[in-house]
This record gives structure tokens, sequence and C-alpha cells, in this order.
């Protein structure tokens, strides 16, 4: 089977063809257009530039994808129909409907947070085993999720009010970094102690598995006010990395925890880090690190950093899946969804 894949939920307009292999999928294409320095301008993304870049960009990238005109070789559509953006969303599920409707292929509509679960499944010969526990931390989301098998999910736990990634862009903006914060805090923090400031660790001792980071980040806002009041030019470089390192380290620590705490509640074989933050280099090895400490028999489960933000690659995974089941959708009424729910058990 091939797919061909369409993600626009956000800032990334992605479109990409993915079959599969024995256990895992091949990535044919996989197009990323990134508006990245369009939204920086207005330290975040902005939904409807976000989606008029969608609709300038689409197009061209088909042209790139180079298939014919009528579709053949592909068996399937997949599109991102939720959760982001809704003017974002739009446009790739408008052209999901319009070529599966004109081509008369079948349509499926995909969760963006299978996708990112689904993108440890590309390109690996070793992947995950079932039940599998899923850390998924993006911009928008900080969830840990159980996945029993294919398509079942249990969620068990999630950030009660800032995603992680949304903590990282945020502080990163109280430093004057520009977004997207995530990647330009952890470069800075290689320069800064990461135990100089001692943030607090939210929720830690909480018995569930929730999250919660706004506290953190109004603990950074306040140390940034102390710092750059002892400095009359502002932050201090030295003060700014160590802020950095400190932040980085508290919620690394928090998420690790968490994760551990669920893993010895719900014994599973693998782990899956996924999504945006998954491209944090110093979250990917204390979280393999601690794991191979507690039960070495558990596998870890990582994207290949190119499959870490969104990318279409992962959606058509998470389609094809789908697409197996037969769980399609009709392209005359499908519509953005922004609040979509993974299917639960
Ligand atoms: O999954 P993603 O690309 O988009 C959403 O679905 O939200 O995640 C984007 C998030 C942003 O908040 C970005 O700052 C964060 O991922 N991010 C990182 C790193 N690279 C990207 N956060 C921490 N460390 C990184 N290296
Ligand atoms: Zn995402």
């Amino acid at each position: 089977m091939r797919v061909l894949s369409i993600e626009t939920s956000c800032d990334e307009t992605s479109l990409a063809v993915v079959r599969e292999d024995e256990s895992s999928f091949i990535v044919e294409k996989n197009i990323v257009s990134s508006q990245a320095t369009i939204h920086a301008q207005y330290g975040g993304v902005v939904p409807e530039v976000a989606a008029r870049e969608h609709a300038a960009w689409i197009f061209p990238l088909m042209k790139e994808l180079d298939i014919p005109h009528d579709g053949k070789g592909i068996d399937a559509i997949a599109v991102t129909a939720g959760p982001g953006l809704v003017p974002a969303l739009r446009i790739g599920v408008e052209l999901g409907k319009v070529l599966a409707w004109s081509w008369n292929k079948p349509l499926v509509a995909v969760n963006h947070l299978e996708g990112h679960l689904y993108s440890v499944w590309l390109e690996t010969d070793r992947p995950p085993l079932f039940p599998s526990l899923c850390l998924l931390v993006s911009g928008g989301h900080t969830e840990l999720i159980l996945m029993k098998d294919h398509g079942k999910y249990q969620l068990l736990g999630m950030t009660r009010d800032d995603a992680a990634g949304e903590a990282f862009d945020k502080v990163a903006k109280l430093l004057g970094l520009p977004y997207p914060g995530g990647p330009q805090i952890s470069k800075l923090a290689l320069e800064g102690d990461p135990a100089g400031i001692d943030f607090p660790r939210p929720m830690l001792d909480s018995q569930n598995l929730d999250f919660s980071f706004s506290g953190l980040k109004t603990a950074v806002r306040l140390s940034v006010e102390h710092h750059a009041s002892l400095h009359q030019g502002g932050l201090d470089p030295v003060d700014r990395a160590t802020i950095a390192a400190s932040f980085q380290q508290a919620v690394v620590d928090t998420l690790v925890h968490k994760t551990l705490k669920a893993v010895q509640q719900t014994h599973p074989k693998s782990v899956i880090l996924s999504g945006g933050v998954s491209a944090n280099r110093l979250l990917r090895e204390t979280l393999r690190e601690k794991l191979s400490v507690v039960d070495p028999n558990i596998t870890f489960h990582s994207p290949a950093i190119v499959f870490t933000g969104d990318n279409a690659a992962m959606i058509g995974a998470a389609g094809m899946m789908k697409a197996k089941r037969k769980e399609f959708v009709d392209p005359l009424t499908l519509h953005a969804d922004p609040n979509m729910n993974l299917i639960s058990l």
C-alpha cells in the first residue's frame, strides 16, 4: 500500500508518500516547508498567516511530489484533521478531500498526535512492542499515553496548563530568544550550569500522571526580572545561560520522573518519546539512561530528528494503519476538528 499524506495543522506545510515494509514504513518522499521564520516576527504562530502560507505552498509542494495527475500508484489519501489551528488544518483537509474525491481513492482522517506516535515506526528495523508507553511532547500537548495495540490508546496523564514545548517557547521569549524557543534554549543551555538555579519541579510528588508547567514559567520570569535588576543593561550572558540550563533541567527532570512513574504502573515492553520536544538531546539521553536502569528489557524509541517536528510522513504511517483497518471517511463531509481526541479504549 502507498499513501499520499498531508499535514497543515500548525506552521509546517508538508506532503509525503509512504509505503509499508514488513514491520515499519518506508518514506519515499517527505517534503516539509516551515513557516517558522515568518511567525518568528510575531513571537508565535498566527493562525490566519499560517493558513495563507499553507495555501501559497501546498500546490508547489504537490508539484514537487511529482506523482501522476490521476493519482496512479496511490492507494489512499491521509490528512491531519485535528487537533490544530482550524484555518491551517482546513487547507490540508480540503486538499485531501478534493484529491480523494477526484481520484476516487479512500480518505483517512488522522489525528495529529497519532501521527507523532507513529513517527517512531518510520524507517526503522526495530519497531516498538506493545504495550508501549508514550511520552508525547509537542508545542500544544504533553501527554502520557498507553498504546496497547495499533490504534488503541489510553490517556494516562496530561498537562493541566502549558505544554512542555509551549513552556520552552515562552521562556525563550523571556530570554529574548526567537520563536520556536526549544532549539534556542537547548543551544544556550550548553553554556550554562543546569544546577545553577533550583527551579520548581511541578507536580513531581503528586500521585497522578499529570503535568503542570505554568508555575515553572512564572518562576523563570521572576528569576529573569531579579537577575536583570542586578545589571542595568539587562541580563548578564552568564545568568541567561544559567537560567536556560536550569529551566531545561527542571522540565527534563519532571518529564522523566513522571514517565518512569507511569512505567512502574503499566509495565510496558517499549517506551516511545515523540513530538517536537523529543528533539531535545538532554531529554532523549536522560530518559534512555534512566529507563535502562529501571528495566533494561524495555526498549526505547524516539524518532529520527527529521521526524520529530511536524511532517506528513508520520501522518502517512498512522493513516496507513487506519486504511488497513478500513477506517475511511467521506470526502464530501470531512471537516477539520481543532479538538479532535485520540480514540480511547
Ligand atoms: O510537534 P511540534 O513540531 O509541533 C506541534 O505539534 O506543536 O512541536 C513544536 C515544539 C515547539 O514548542 C518547539 O519549541 C519544541 O517543539 N522543540 C523543542 C526542541 N525542538 C523543538 N523543545 C525543546 N528542545 C528542542 N530541541
Ligand atoms: Zn506536532
